[in-house]
């Protein structure tokens, strides 16, 4: 061997004993710093604990073409739990085409650079996504455990068309929702794009001290068939979340607090197309006791919505809004809520309390008052102007009944229909009338305005 030969050689067998192919890709992957957010100006009810450094690094190759990497997600998530960083890199298309229990984490960062699309196989994933019970919701995975962040500035993409055209067809289906955090215990969840959800973007349940900062949502149907239910946030069971920063574009809840939501900051959101930041609905289930309570809805930008705060509350007795949406009869309380500041354009009620929600009959919804308390509610701060649907009304302030609901204050509402009224529809809340101006005849309009929403 000539000594050029003989150099040759000797590089050629460097080169492949420091990098593989694939090593060498990854070499060219920088993870991403942990972003970590500041809270604020509103800070959590109770202090976040702390989440350690990672000490180790796991980064993913996709395999392409729609080939499902759930696997080897799933062995890097595994490789780098308890103190890692798994790395899924920037200009990389993953696919999830299986569905993920990924509730045993602990101390681990996903740093999503890349995009991540699941499958759109609905035979599947109605059979395979993970049933949460409530409210017949299902989660293509469930992430919990304890001190989880993840980030990256990638996408997760719940490639809904194929949804939205099935559940045109047949409400009863089980659409996925894009996110589930489920049984988080410390988390940070920022810096993230949410696309074409199936159903809700995100659910959190079970889950306590986590955060959401900076996530983008929009996605949208392209055929006849709209994007149905596709909820921001839905809270349940779950104590001292915060959702911040955040832009969503979506057709139903901006944000929602279901049962058992306490300790929540809601600031600084940008919301367009939604159908408002709700409580509720509450009281669907006879037997059950729901709570929310200790709510803080700061500085919200709302556009092009049906509603600016809202809470829902099922009547009494049972109820029906839709084939897949009925109701009434469960018990609990809705208390200390404040939605404070908040921006309207073209929103078709500023301010809805209900307590006869899918009750169209008001006269039945006031026979058997709601099982279900609201006090200590304080809506202030809100300007702009309302959509010409109800006008002259901009608001709906209606209990089942007095005893029921107590302490609502609403103060410093600079809202308008585009006619330049101010009127809401009031009933059977103590003193309302010297807060708002009532339409006079009291307690008229109903709730079968809507079709089916969840819930
Ligand atoms: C993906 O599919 C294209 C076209 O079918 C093919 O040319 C390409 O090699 C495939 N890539 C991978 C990574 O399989
Ligand atoms: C939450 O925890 C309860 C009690 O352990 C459990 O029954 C339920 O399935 C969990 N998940 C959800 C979504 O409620
Ligand atoms: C779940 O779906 C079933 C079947 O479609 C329906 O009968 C039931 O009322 C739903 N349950 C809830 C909690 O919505
Ligand atoms: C299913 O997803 C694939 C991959 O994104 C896409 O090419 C296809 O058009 C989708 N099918 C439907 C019916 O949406
Ligand atoms: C209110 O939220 C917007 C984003 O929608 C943000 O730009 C602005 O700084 C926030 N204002 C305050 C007082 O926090
Ligand atoms: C806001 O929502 C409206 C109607 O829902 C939609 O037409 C519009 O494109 C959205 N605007 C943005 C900036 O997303
Ligand atoms: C909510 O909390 C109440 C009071 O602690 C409890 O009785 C009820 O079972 C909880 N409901 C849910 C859905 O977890
Ligand atoms: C009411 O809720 C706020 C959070 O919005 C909390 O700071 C405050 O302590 C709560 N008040 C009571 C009496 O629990
Ligand atoms: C509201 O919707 C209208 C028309 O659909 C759109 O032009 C406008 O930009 C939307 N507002 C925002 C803030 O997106
Ligand atoms: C509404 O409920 C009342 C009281 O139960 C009943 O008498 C009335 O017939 C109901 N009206 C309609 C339109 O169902
Ligand atoms: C719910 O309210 C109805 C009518 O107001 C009453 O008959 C029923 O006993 C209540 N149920 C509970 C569990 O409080
Ligand atoms: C009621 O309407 C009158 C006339 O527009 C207005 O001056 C007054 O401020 C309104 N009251 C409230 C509480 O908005």
């Amino acid at each position: 061997m000539r000594v050029s030969e003989l150099l040759t050689f000797g590089l050629l067998q460097a080169a492949a004993s420091i990098a593989s192919p694939q090593e060498a890709r990854n070499k060219k992957v920088t993870p991403s710093k942990r972003p970590n957010h500041a809270i604020a100006p509103h800070h959590p009810s109770k202090p976040l604990p702390s989440s350690p450094d990672r000490t180790k690094t796991c980064i993913i190759q996709a395999k392409g073409n729609g080939t499902d990497d759930s696997a080897a997600i799933l062995k890097a998530i595994k490789d780098c739990n308890n103190g890692g960083h798994v790395v899924f890199p920037k200009d990389q298309k993953f696919t999830i085409g299986t569905a993920l229990d990924l509730t045993f984490l602990n101390h681990i960062d996903l740093d999503i650079q890349g995009t991540i699309q699941f499958t759109n196989n609905t035979d599947y994933w109605q059979k395979n996504a993970f049933y949460q019970t409530f409210q017949n919701a299902t989660t293509f995975f469930q992430l919990g455990g304890n001190d989880v962040n993840v980030y990256g500035g990638g996408t997760l993409d719940g490639n809904g068309q194929a949804w939205y055209d099935l559940y045109a067809k047949d409400i009863y289906i089980l659409r996925p929702i894009l996110f589930g955090a489920i049984g988080l215990k410390g988390g940070r969840i920022e810096d993230l794009k949410f696309r074409y959800s199936p159903q809700w973007y995100t659910l959190v349940a079970n889950s306590s001290d986590v955060v959401f900062s900076n996530i983008d949502i929009a996605g949208g149907s392209v055929s006849k068939n709209p994007a149905k239910n596709t909820d921001g946030w839905d809270t349940y069971r779950s104590d001292n979340i915060v959702i911040q920063n955040s832009h969503i574009d979506n057709g139903d809840d901006c944000v929602s607090f279901k049962p058992n939501s306490s300790n929540i900051v809601v600031q600084n959101l940008w919301c367009n197309g939604s159908h408002g930041i709700s409580v509720g609905s509450l009281g669907q289930y006879v037997g059950e006791v729901d709570i929310v309570e200790n709510i803080y809805v700061y500085n919200i930008s709302m556009s092009n919505a049906s509603d600016g705060a809202r809470i829902k509350v099922w009547p009494g007795a049972a109820s029906a809004l839709s084939g897949d949406l009925q109701g009434g009869g469960g018990s609990g309380a809705v208390k200390n809520i404040t939605f404070d500041t908040m921006v309207l354009s073209n929103v078709d009620y500023a301010i809805e309390i209900t307590q006869c929600y899918g009750q169209k009959n008001i006269t039945l919804c006031n026979q058997f008052p709601s099982n279900l308390t609201i006090s200590d509610i304080s809506i202030r701060n809100f300007k702009g102007t309302t959509s010409k649907k109800y006008q002259p009304l901009i608001g709906y302030l209606v209990c089942s009944s007095p005893k029921v609901c107590s302490d609502i204050s609403i103060e410093n509402i600079d809202v308008k229909s585009p006619k330049g009224t101010n009127l809401y529809t009031c009933g059977s809340i103590e003193g309302i009338e010297k807060q708002v101006n009532c339409t006079v005849g009291g307690t008229k309009g109903g709730n079968s305005r809507r079709g089916v929403e969840l819930w």
